[in-house]
């Protein structure tokens, strides 16, 4: 059984493969080729967060390959209320042909996948964030025809999207660099995945030594979902560290921009950088639909 629970689980062949069917499905769309590749399938969608990109682009993406999505908020469904995670994962498994969840705890991604016998599809917790990361590959790969050898730098918190990037840009033969405060930094198991990288990863407090020579320069919010009590405390530790005309200056010329959205202008990126790349931005949106499918497809083909 595959699932896509974390990029530290997939090779780089296999994160290739999916980006080469990304590509394909993409294109299979614009050119109005119908691809009912998963037909009478049906994907549960377990949100305990909030979500527009990937509850719209998952349940979009289903519908286009002849399938079906069913959204369950956390609020409404037994597993909101203690249901245990094994149970749920046994009684969908009766039901649907694949599960995603956005959660906080990486391990109840975990345990739906060993409890269940459909995949499992991580669309974000506290940890990670994989599938977000397969569509800003895509797109950097769009826009800079290739990946290998190119450097991507990333500003702010050390969450689930660093813990992301970081392991996929190495995987896919990047490098990265990272700048983040010391207090928030990114997970230990991926600083030691990195470790193994040499002087392909990393990591300081200072945003401009981090952003030289970047070909893509890439930040999140301050606050994830469930910190926003701490934002006014994140505000204070993160000042210093956004992306800005100043940094914008030291990175390689043609320097992209991608942020997973949703952006908060004036804290990690100024209005001015946002609008500048919003094109680039906003295929990275885009790309989380075509990202999504080709993951679908992986896995429940
Ligand atoms: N980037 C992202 O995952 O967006 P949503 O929170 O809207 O799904
Ligand atoms: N780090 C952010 C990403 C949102 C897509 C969060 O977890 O809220």
């Amino acid at each position: 059984m595959k699932h896509f629970l974390k990029l530290l689980d997939y090779s780089k062949e296999e994160i290739i493969e999916i980006l080469d069917l990304a590509d394909q499905l993409k294109k299979q769309k614009q050119q109005g080729i119908e691809h009912p590749i998963l037909k009478g399938k049906t994907l549960a969608m377990i949100f305990e967060k909030s979500s527009t990109r990937t509850r719209v682009s998952f349940e979009t993406g289903m519908y286009q390959l002849g399938g079906h999505a069913l959204f369950i908020s956390s609020k409404d469904a037994q597993i909101g209320r203690g249901e245990p995670t094994e149970d749920t994962a046994r009684v969908l498994s009766r039901y649907v042909d694949g599960i995603m969840i956005r959660t906080f705890d990486q391990q109840e991604v975990e345990t739906l996948a060993e409890y269940g016998s459909i995949p499992v599809i991580n669309g974000l917790t506290d940890f990670c964030h994989p599938c977000q990361v397969m569509a800003d590959l895509q797109t950097i790969r769009e826009h800079k025809g290739k990946l290998e050898g190119l450097k991507a730098c990333y500003i702010g918190d050390g969450n689930n999207m660093a813990n992301s990037l970081i392991v996929g840009c190495l995987k896919v033969g990047m490098s990265i660099s990272i700048a983040c405060p010391k207090a928030y930094q990114p997970d230990q198991r991926v600083l030691d995945f990195a470790a193994a990288y040499g002087d392909k990863f990393q990591m300081t407090d200072i945003p401009k030594e981090a952003a030289h020579n970047a070909d893509v320069v890439l930040t999140d919010v301050w606050a994830s979902m469930g910190q926003e009590e701490e934002q006014k405390i994140r505000e204070s530790a993160f000042a210093g560290f956004q992306i800005n005309d100043a940094l914008m200056a030291v990175t390689k010329e043609g320097c992209m921009v991608q942020h997973c959205l949703p952006a908060h202008r004036g804290e990690e990126i100024t209005a001015e950088v946002f609008d500048a790349h919003a094109d680039e931005i906003f295929d990275e949106a885009e790309n989380r639909l075509h990202a999504q499918k080709a993951i679908l497809v992986h896995l429940m083909r």
